[in-house]
């Protein structure tokens, strides 16, 4: 496994390989980014992995600084997968000193939902997304679902700018009770994991709702809303929440009516943690 920190060696080690996957990643690598590399494999012979924690996606009062960085146990995870090469470059290395600020924007599509709540958020993600691409030129690069909105961010970008990239959509991988797997939950307490299953527990059972035959949102919402605060909290503080949506997965505009592939999301904080997820249902599904 070939692993470089500067944008030089990555475009040289890029150069020895014909067609490349890549999954770009913030690190402390867990099995959803793991899934991520399988996938990757099935577009391409050789797999590239950015680890990088990009600054400028974290707003000022995030957890940039105490982000996990456990940089070694990633490389031996990356090595045992078949990873061929992996970039881990320095934020130096990414934003030269004094070089003038550079935005690619997608207003519509991120001002909605994260956007919102993380103002700056994919401007800092699609700054970084396209830095990766230019540099390590892959054919194909794969996003989890889990970030949906991401996701569609970084579809539109690279059809609007014309790379030639295929943007690969990848599943979301839980733990056994549901819950969404995250580099951040490794922040959550033992009574924070409790309350933090009410995230995947409310959008299970607004997805059982849909397949009941229930097509009115704002039912599923409310579902959605008494499950956080309800299993939430315990009789403790309940988890706060962000938001609850109901969203066209092309537009991320709301939806009234289920009439087709709608993404249910929910934003919430367990504590100081923040943790995203949802879910796509399909009317088609039900019975
Ligand atoms: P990070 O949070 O490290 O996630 C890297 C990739 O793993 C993303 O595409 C994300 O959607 C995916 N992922 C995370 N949890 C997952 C899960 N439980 N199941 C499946 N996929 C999962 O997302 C980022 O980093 C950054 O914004 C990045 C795109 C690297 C730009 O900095």
């Amino acid at each position: 496994m070939t692993v470089v920190r500067t944008i030089q060696e990555a475009r040289e080690a890029r150069a020895t390989f014909h067609r490349l996957a890549l999954v770009p990643t913030m690190g402390a690598l867990h099995a959803g980014h793991m899934s991520l590399i399988a996938e990757a494999k099935k577009h391409a012979p050789s797999v590239a992995v950015s680890i990088f924690v990009n600054p400028t996606q974290f707003g000022a009062r995030e957890d940039f600084s105490k982000y996990p960085r456990p940089i070694d146990e990633d490389l031996a995870k990356c090595e045992a997968a078949g990873v061929n090469f992996i970039f881990n470059p320095s934020a130096d290395q990414m934003y030269q000193h004094g070089a003038p600020e550079i935005v690619v924007d997608l207003p519509a599509l991120s001002s909605v939902l994260e956007g919102k709540h993380r103002p700056g958020h994919f401007k800092g993600v699609c700054q970084v997304v396209a830095k990766l691409f230019n540099i390590l030129s892959p054919d194909a690069a794969c996003f989890g679902r889990k970030d949906f909105q991401q996701l569609r961010i970084i579809t539109a970008m690279t059809r609007a700018l014309d790379w030639p990239i295929e943007i690969v959509g990848c599943t979301t991988v839980r733990e056994a009770d549901g819950l969404a797997m995250s580099s951040r939950n490794q922040y959550l307490t033992a009574d924070e994991r409790t309350r933090a299953l009410s995230i995947s527990r409310g959008l299970m059972h607004a997805r059982q709702q849909v397949a009941e035959g229930i097509r009115q949102t704002n039912r599923l919402l409310t579902t959605m809303q008494n499950t956080l605060l309800d299993v939430g909290k315990l009789g403790k503080i309940p988890v706060s929440i962000d938001y609850v949506a109901a969203v066209d997965p092309m537009t991320l505009k709301p939806v009234d009516t289920i009439t087709g592939p709608t993404v249910l999301a929910v934003a919430a904080r367990v504590g100081m943690t923040r943790l995203i997820d949802n879910v796509v249902v399909d009317p088609s599904d039900s019975k």
